[in-house]
């Protein structure tokens, strides 16, 4: 293993968007998703599937209210499918895991990874399949947001998102712009993921099927989440970052495959407050909301600020996991290099958000998960079936989803930005502030949310984003009617 807090912290490449002409006023990305080798460990390289080739992914942004296109070629020899997590999206440009894009030249692909097939060998009639490219359509009629993308193919998102495929894809809006919040190169995501490498410099994953192109999920001891020994961030194993003694806003994103991190300053600050929240996963929060330790479970985001003129010059600050032991306790550092002139400011109003009144609810669900027989998971006793529904809301229905669980369990719903409004019957806590699209259910938790299914009929995904979770079946469809 490398030694901490010697490797700089990377940032991921930001693509600048494009235009296309059969797309007239929309923004247009294209990206490529690739076999590569890149130096993760110090002076090893690791093969990786990469969008662009780089893990993480480059960083698209988008406007509010502009169309963005994201065009993807798969030159891999798998199929793949692009989710864009938050994304308030149709149907069609969702991600739906049997929406397969088959690489352009597929040799040797089995029969059961052909077109027209869900991946577990039973045909999904209603899926819509593509070969060589696919042209992702988003409106991004959503507010200013800390979005990111990763593969979602059904049965197989945690191998290819172990491999590599994640980015963020950031919205901007006139609201948060107003604000003078960190920015330019004080406005920095950070994609926290673990990983396991061989000595060879290869990723570790317990596959049954190292080539992911037939046999699903991973070996039955792993069922439970596939866990890495090495904290990466961007990329990065425990990263440092010169910082000026001043605010930065660090958009937290929580990419691991199953672990939560518990996370904290060390040492803190001398007002306690290491973080200042001002984002959740669907963007600004009303108020910030200060926090000594923040709990992130899998996709969930924070997007915080860390004040560092609190510290003096030269003082290092560790990014510290507090769930963690060993190797897995510390995430990234921090060095206050210099000092500069702050003209950032967190102001006490951040962003109107309505709240969601629980009256207005049409109907109320209920959704147990949980394991079924140690082979896979379950949502209602019921294993992920792509054509039939679970649930059926009204286009423009308000609805309270209320989830039951056995263990943890990280909660998302496509298509939607939820409310938490009760965990065991008391109001959410300090986590749960703002839109959020995942929810972490601890283990016994009983939680409700409340969301409104607005704009697009179709058929979308609920699942746990422990991706082992997934991939071993915890997921259901529910379709807008
Ligand atoms: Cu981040 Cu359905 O996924
Ligand atoms: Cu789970």
């Amino acid at each position: 293993l490398p030694r901490p807090f010697q490797v700089p912290l990377p940032v991921p490449p930001m693509l600048a968007p494009g235009r296309h002409p059969d797309f007239p006023g929309a923004d247009f990305f294209e990206i490529r998703q690739l076999v590569t080798r890149q130096e993760i460990l110090p002076g090893v390289p690791t093969e990786i599937w990469g969008y662009n080739g780089t893990f993480p992914g480059p960083t698209l942004t988008s406007r509010s209210g502009v169309r963005t296109v994201v065009r993807h070629h798969n030159n891999l020899n798998v199929p793949t499918v692009t989710h864009l997590h938050g994304g308030h999206t149709p149907p069609g440009s969702d991600g739906f895991p049997t929406d397969l894009l088959y690489p352009q030249t597929h040799p040797g692909l089995p029969m059961n990874a052909m077109p027209g097939m869900a991946t577990m060998g039973k045909p999904d009639p209603q899926a819509h399949t593509t070969t060589g490219k696919r042209d992702y359509h988003y409106p991004m009629t959503q507010r200013a947001a800390t979005l990111w993308y990763h593969d979602h193919r059904m049965n197989f998102t945690a191998q290819s998102v172990y491999r590599g495929l994640a980015g963020f894809h950031l919205v901007h809006d006139a609201e948060e712009a107003r604000i003078p919040l960190p920015d330019a190169d004080r406005d920095i995501p950070l994609m926290i993921a673990d990983r396991s490498f061989a000595a060879d410099g290869s990723l570790l994953y317990p596959a049954l099927d190292p080539t992911t192109l037939t046999t699903p999920g991973t070996t039955d001891p792993y069922m439970g989440g596939v866990l890495g020994d090495v904290i990466l961030v961007n990329g990065a194993p425990w990263p440092v970052l010169d910082v000026a003694a001043v605010r930065y806003r660090f958009r937290l994103l929580n990419a691991s495959n199953a672990r939560r991190y518990q996370l904290t300053l060390s040492p803190p600050p001398a007002d306690g407050t290491a973080f200042i929240q001002i984002g959740s996963d669907g963007g600004l929060l009303a108020n910030p909301v200060h926090h000594t330790t923040i709990d992130i479970a899998p996709a969930e985001r924070f997007d915080v600020v860390i004040d560092f003129s609190r510290y003096t010059t030269g003082q290092e600050i560790t990014l510290t996991n507090q769930l963690g032991s060993e190797t897995t306790a510390r995430v990234m550092r921090f060095r206050v290099a210099r000092r500069e002139a702050d003209g950032s400011n967190v102001p006490d109003q951040l962003s109107t958000m309505e709240h969601i009144p629980v009256s207005q609810a049409q109907q109320t669900r209920s959704f147990s998960f949980q394991n079924h027989d140690r082979r896979t998971w379950t949502i209602n006793s019921k294993e992920f079936d792509p054509t039939h529904p679970i649930a059926t809301p009204r286009l423009d229905a308000t609805e309270i989803w209320r989830f039951t669980t056995d263990l943890h369990h990280s909660i998302h719903l496509h298509l939607v930005q939820f409310q938490v409004i009760a965990r065991n019957g008391k109001p959410p806590g300090a986590y749960d502030a703002g839109w959020k699209d995942t929810i972490d259910l601890k283990p016994a938790e009983e939680a409700a949310i409340i969301a409104r299914f607005t704009d697009y009929p179709g058929r979308y995904v609920m699942h746990c984003h422990n991706l082992e979770h997934e991939d071993m079946a915890m997921m259901t469809t529910f379709t807008v009617t």
